[in-house]
């Protein structure tokens, strides 16, 4: 495949998820597109030029590393192994040779921290490093998730957040960790700063911040 063809295709696959991301079946939002996929398209960019991973792998994973999830929220709890079939059955056809079909495959299997499962490849690290980095920028998704999608105060998804954050910065690699320390420390003084938190979420859900912080008065 060449650059051309290369560059067509991936257009493709942007368009395809951002497509499932708009969709009304898509239970997260269409934030997931604005502020985590598409982040961690650019963190993993950012990662492979770091790293000298391939970046083709990297950009595909990126792209289709919760594609499972957000197409059907039924596959979410094992949205890895289907999102690696998945990427499997979409790229094979599109002419992707089977070093990035295999790579990509094990990208998005082990993509999740919390699932364990050995990452053997330098790629395979980018994108599960990428996902994190990508919290530290998606605070107001983060915030309006714990309001309401958990019910938390506003006091309570503060916390909340900080510590998903501070579990995303311990599972980083060396090399992420360098690039992302800006954003993380960006984050952590925006979570503590009350004032900073409420401006925030208001345009996000001004009903619910009132009411919430109503009910802590
Ligand atoms: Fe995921
Ligand atoms: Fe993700």
């Amino acid at each position: 495949m060449n650059r051309v063809e290369n560059k067509i295709k991936l257009s493709e696959i942007e368009n395809m998820v951002k497509e499932a991301c708009y969709k009304p079946t898509n239970v997260f939002g269409t934030g997931i597109w604005e502020h985590h996929i598409k982040w961690v398209v650019k963190f993993g960019r950012m990662l492979s030029s770091e790293t000298g991973a391939d970046p083709l792998i990297v950009e595909l994973s990126a792209l289709l590393h919760d594609y499972a999830s957000i197409k059907s929220f039924a596959l979410y709890t094992n949205h890895h192994v289907h999102g690696a079939q998945e990427a499997e059955r979409i790229l094979g056809p599109m002419g992707y040779s089977t070093r990035v079909v295999e790579g990509v495959s094990h990208c998005i299997l082990t993509h999740r921290g919390s699932m364990k499962l050995g990452r053997k490849t330098i790629e395979a690290q980018c994108v599960a490093d990428a996902d994190a980095m990508a919290h530290f920028v998606g605070v107001p998704s983060l915030l309006n998730y714990a309001l309401e999608g958990k019910g938390y105060s506003v006091q309570e998804s503060t916390a909340w957040v900080l510590a998903k954050l501070k579990r995303s910065w311990n599972k980083l690699s060396p090399v992420a960790m360098k690039l992302a320390k800006p954003y993380y420390a960006a984050a952590v003084r925006l979570l503590n700063d009350e004032d900073q938190v409420t401006d925030v979420i208001l345009p996000y859900k001004e009903t619910v911040v009132k009411r919430t912080l109503q009910m802590t008065i």
